[in-house]
């Protein structure tokens, strides 16, 4: 059945059938990049939490590895091997993770192989027997791990109630018995709630990194049933404290990129994946035979003004087939078709530069009458200063059993209104990017073969100062992935 999905990406990694949800254990390790993520093996279901494994030495063409932890018959990790990270131990591959065992998680320690295949998990798991006493806490799990001098540190993700998401701060000099230094940082709880930059009651999967002098802690916002979204604080981390300057929406698709995580690969860039979830019901999944999208790699970089930029890889460009070029110059009508441009995996770039007041809109996955169509805006401030990316997925598809919902946020324009956008469709998965800000999100149109055209347009003036479209090869070399491997 899955073979024959057409909402299955073909140029992202997806797993080879059952469920994926976050990237893990993300390393470039002797020239080869290890991803390892959340894997239910047995059904398009979050359940029994597998770590599933591939891996690539361009970033774009993935190789299945066999499963590289599974829960355990007996023991702290019974009900699921959750979230956490690979780190090199004076030359020995370590994973910290969090093992389930009930509704609970508690860290715990696998040593792997050299080629990171086969791991062996640790008599003395978990390594942390229980969360720091005396806090009221939400959650408990999820890990970040780095050497700092003579001992490792850890984070784990968690939130105290009634005040706020935190991560919690250990300290060890074997990665085996780890001492509770305090907590890092912790957000609050009733500041901005509901709005897009609400924290959460919990904070999933942290990841700390510095880039130049900043340092960043990246974070996924949770609160039951009503927030999953990917924020970053910037700031300075210093002693056992992190001081925040400011905090900001790491995506605007929200939960369509989530519980990123992020590693320095051998070449000095910070790349990141995360977790694209799925818009369809769980019966929709079921009936696919699989589900979870993992994003394309992203160099993360620090902008000038003092924001994450992020931008695919650039190896993504061998993909890239027939190219299809637009004239540059104004564009004078809301909505042009371009017929020279169709599919449903391709690589848009563009350039387009706004009036203030103006709108520039991309049209991709359209059906010939128009009926299903996702609609990508960047709008120019009437005063002239910021601009904002819009994504319409109304009318993306008739199913009305899918999300639609729209999804926002502000973008930099350069003096002169201009703005580089990208865009890369592959079939369900869309991934924006304007300014340096990721958009990232799901679309499932109800006639995916018709669902093919491409089209421009404006409102106000905009010009087109270059426009060029690839379609893009499968990463799969075997064809289009099986339902089972
Ligand atoms: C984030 C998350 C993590 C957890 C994992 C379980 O999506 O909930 O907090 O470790 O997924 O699969």
């Amino acid at each position: 059945r899955a073979h024959r999905d057409p909402h299955r990406p073909r140029f992202h990694f997806t797993s080879p059938g059952g469920w994926l949800n976050d990237p893990n254990g993300l390393t470039h390790w002797n020239g080869v990049y290890h991803l390892f993520y959340q894997y239910n093996p047995l059904a398009a279901a979050h359940h029994r939490i597998h770590w599933g494994h591939a891996t690539s030495t361009d970033l774009v063409h993935w190789t299945d590895e066999p499963i590289a932890l599974a829960p355990g018959t007996d023991g702290p990790d019974r009900d699921g091997c959750w979230s956490g990270v690979l780190v090199d131990d004076g030359g020995v591959p370590t994973l910290v993770y969090s093992g389930r065992h009930g509704d609970r998680e508690l860290p715990c320690v696998a040593t792997g192989s050299a080629d990171l295949r086969y791991w062996t998990k640790d008599q003395a798991n978990p390594v942390i027997t229980a969360p720091p006493e005396g806090v009221d806490i939400t959650a408990f799990r999820d890990h970040c791990v780095w050497r700092e001098g003579q001992v490792w540190r850890q984070l784990v993700g968690s939130g105290i109630r009634g005040v706020g998401g935190t991560a919690f701060l250990y300290e060890s000099d074997d990665l085996r018995s780890w001492r509770y230094v305090g907590p890092l940082l912790t957000g609050d709880a009733l500041q901005n709630q509901g709005e897009l930059d609400w924290t959460g009651t919990m904070w999933e999967c942290v990841d700390l990194f510095g880039l130049e002098e900043t340092d960043v802690l990246v974070f996924s916002a949770w609160d039951e049933g009503t927030t999953h979204h990917p924020l970053y604080w910037t700031g300075r981390y210093k002693g056992d404290t992190f001081t925040p300057t400011a905090l900001h929406r790491l995506d605007y698709g929200g939960r369509y990129f989530y519980a990123p995580q992020s590693t320095r690969d051998e070449h000095g860039r910070r790349i990141m994946f995360g977790w694209l979830q799925e818009g369809r019901t769980d019966e929709a999944n079921a009936w696919a035979g699989w589900c979870g999208v993992m994003s394309l790699p992203r160099v993360v970089t620090l902008g000038a003004d003092g924001r994450l930029n992020q931008a695919p890889v650039p190896e993504l460009s061998q993909l890239r087939r027939e190219r299809v070029d637009v004239a540059a110059g104004p564009l004078t009508d809301p909505y042009t078709r371009l017929h020279a441009v169709r599919g449903d995996q391709l690589d848009i770039e563009t350039t387009l530069r706004l009036a203030p007041g103006a709108t520039g809109r991309l049209v991709v996955r359209e059906t010939p009458d128009g009926a299903e169509r996702t609609v990508v805006e960047v709008s120019r401030a009437h005063d002239g200063a910021g601009g904002i990316l819009r994504l319409h997925r109304e009318t993306s598809s008739l199913d009305p059993s899918v999300d639609i919902e729209p999804r926002y946020g502000e973008v930099p324009l350069d003096p002169d209104g201009r703005v580089d956008l990208r865009v890369l469709v592959d079939h369900s998965a869309l991934e924006i990017f304007a300014g340096g800000r990721p958009l990232t999100a799901r679309i499932y149109p109800t006639r995916p073969e018709e669902a093919v055209g491409v089209g421009i347009g404006a409102d106000g003036d905009v010009t087109l100062e270059r426009f060029d479209a690839w379609q893009m090869a499968s990463a799969f070399t075997q064809g289009p992935r099986p339902l089972w491997p």
